[in-house]
């Protein structure tokens, strides 16, 4: 987007970085991750609105820690210093930090002694999240101080003569209120900005994009996997160059019901989309026979998925570009900046692997955005509500959640407990509230008692298992309402035949893992 106004974040470290870039996009203003000592020129180059220094683990006065440029605070756009960000901004222009007598952790009281520049519109007395050892014990002549806590005097400060401030706090975590007031204060009152991050002009800009790096002659192949970022790709790259875009389906045989019908009917019946479906269901199915370990079933669907994906691929003639539905937090994972890393290929294997195996350029439409970016764009370019707000599923998809030998009865008994189950969490309007949902089959003997006898019949015992989780890394088992539970377990039970035992899992992340293989 040409002359897109942008936040810059010099990221130095901290777990919330990502968190300031979100709160700055809710805004409606573009902002993005950059490097610490990211050169003022640089940023000038840009034509950044204005510069978030970010929180970070390190002591700005420890050898090694990660510092920026003076020069940046002469850029002339808006600075403001958060946690580390604010002790590293008063230390370079002449200030002192050390480490505190008293460490402030969780919520705090916080006296706004002056509600000015970003503390405007704010009460006297306000309640914020802390997360430091070290302190700013003395501020240079040019830096006044703006508020207080009772272990801190220097809480937050402004620049006498600059539009620099700097917070000890954390204003883009929830726990502090006002949060969202003060970073408003900065992006709109202090930056200026008027807002021009919004969906229409995300699509705009990345179907530009598009059409800039793909040319009139190229097509270009995407792998859909079902999921929301390949099926947002698909549609964002229909848009920007419509037939020259082929899907490709690969149908393993692994997957939810109905789930290789609704990519039929919404990207080839609804979009009208070029998608070849390949029924692989057969080829996958044989190969798993009597796998039992999950990482070589693993290693068997990836290498067969490369290779039916190749065959397919290589039946169109002309195709450059690879689409991947790479998202933001993929590329700060893996580097900072807009350029400077190679791409990124995810691991997971939808197409892992497939680019530097056929020669392939990679167009990556998604690459600036956050998931809940992805399903805003998702919902915008009129793709279905349950892909867009699909509960992540494994490349892999139902061969790990099923312990032991995958057969196609197995994968039955699996699809039916699982549908039960999605079903009862979108009836009682859990679903969007859960991060991941799914069942598990276990092959375990379980006696049961079912009519007048004791029963074997099952042989299986189904597990659920509900996380909730920001990014994955770590999770939580869901505290859902018992009432829901025991609706899915009694209509599983009499539902599904081979069942007859339902558990639910109530293990955290770590030390267990979401899936159970
Ligand atoms: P774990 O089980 O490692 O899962 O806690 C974290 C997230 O990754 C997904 N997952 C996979 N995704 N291929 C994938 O594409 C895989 O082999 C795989 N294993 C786990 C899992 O569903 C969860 O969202």
């Amino acid at each position: 987007m040409p002359n897109r106004e942008t936040i810059a974040i010099l990221d130095f470290g901290s777990q919330y970085s990502q968190l300031i870039a979100r709160r700055v996009r809710e805004n409606h203003v573009y902002s993005e991750l950059l490097a610490p000592n990211t050169p003022a020129e640089r940023l000038r180059a840009l034509n950044v609105k204005g510069i978030i220094l970010s929180g970070g683990p390190a002591s700005v006065y420890a050898a090694g820690a990660p510092r920026c440029e003076r020069d940046i605070f002469d850029v002339g756009v808006p600075v403001l210093g958060i946690c580390y960000g604010m002790q590293i901004a008063c230390q370079l222009l002449g200030g002192e930090v050390r480490a505190g007598q008293t460490r402030e952790y969780g919520r705090v009281r916080l006296n706004v002694r002056r509600p000015v520049g970003v503390l405007a519109h704010l009460p006297p007395e306000i309640s914020v999240w802390m997360s430091h050892g070290d302190v700013v014990t003395e501020v240079a002549d040019c830096f006044e101080p703006i508020a207080v806590t009772a272990a801190c005097p220097v809480a937050a400060v402004r620049h006498k003569s600059l539009p620099v401030f700097g917070v000890q706090f954390h204003p883009e975590v929830t726990h502090t209120p006002n949060g969202e007031q003060m970073i408003r204060n900065f992006v709109y009152d202090i930056c200026g900005c008027r807002g021009d991050w919004r969906v229409e002009n995300v699509i705009e800009a990345a179907v530009e994009t598009v059409r800039t790096q793909v040319g009139p002659d190229d097509r270009v192949i995407c792998g859909l996997s079902g999921g929301v970022d390949s099926s947002v790709t698909a549609g964002l790259l229909h848009r920007a160059i419509g037939a020259r875009l082929i899907c490709i389906f690969v149908d393993n045989g692994l997957c939810r019901t109905n789930e290789a019908a609704l990519v039929e009917t919404t990207f080839h019946d609804h979009f009208g989309m070029d998608l070849r479906v390949v029924d692989a269901r057969q080829r996958f199915l044989s190969k798993l026979a009597g796998v039992l370990d999950p990482q070589e079933k693993r290693r068997i669907i990836g290498h067969e998925f490369i290779e039916v994906f190749k065959q397919e691929a290589k039946a169109i003639p002309g195709a450059r570009f690879l689409a991947q539905g790479t998202i933001y937090p993929d590329v700060i994972e893996s580097g900072h900046g807009p350029t400077g890393h190679s791409a990124v290929i995810k691991s997971h294997h939808n197409v892992g692997g497939l680019p530097v195996e056929l020669g392939f350029e990679l167009v990556e439409p998604l690459r600036l955005l956050f998931k809940d970016e992805v399903r805003r764009v998702g919902e915008a370019l009129g793709l279905p509500e349950n892909l867009v707000w699909r509960h992540p599923f494994p490349g892999p998809g139902l061969a790990v959640r099923i312990a032991g030998d995958v057969t196609e009865q197995r994968l039955e008994i699996l699809r039916a407990a699982d549908d039960i189950l999605l079903e009862e969490l979108h009836a009682a309007g859990w679903y969007r509230k859960v991060a991941q949902g799914f069942a598990v089959l276990v092959p375990v003997a379980s006696v049961g008692v079912m009519g007048d006898g004791r029963s074997y019949e099952g042989q299986n015992v189904v597990v659920i298992r509900l996380v909730e989780s920001k990014d994955f890394m770590t999770a939580d088992w869901v505290h859902i309402d018992y009432a829901v539970l025991a609706t899915v377990s009694n209509r599983i039970i009499n539902e599904v035949p081979g069942v007859n035992r339902v558990a639910y899992d109530i293990s955290s992340k770590p030390p267990s893992t979401i899936e159970w293989q």
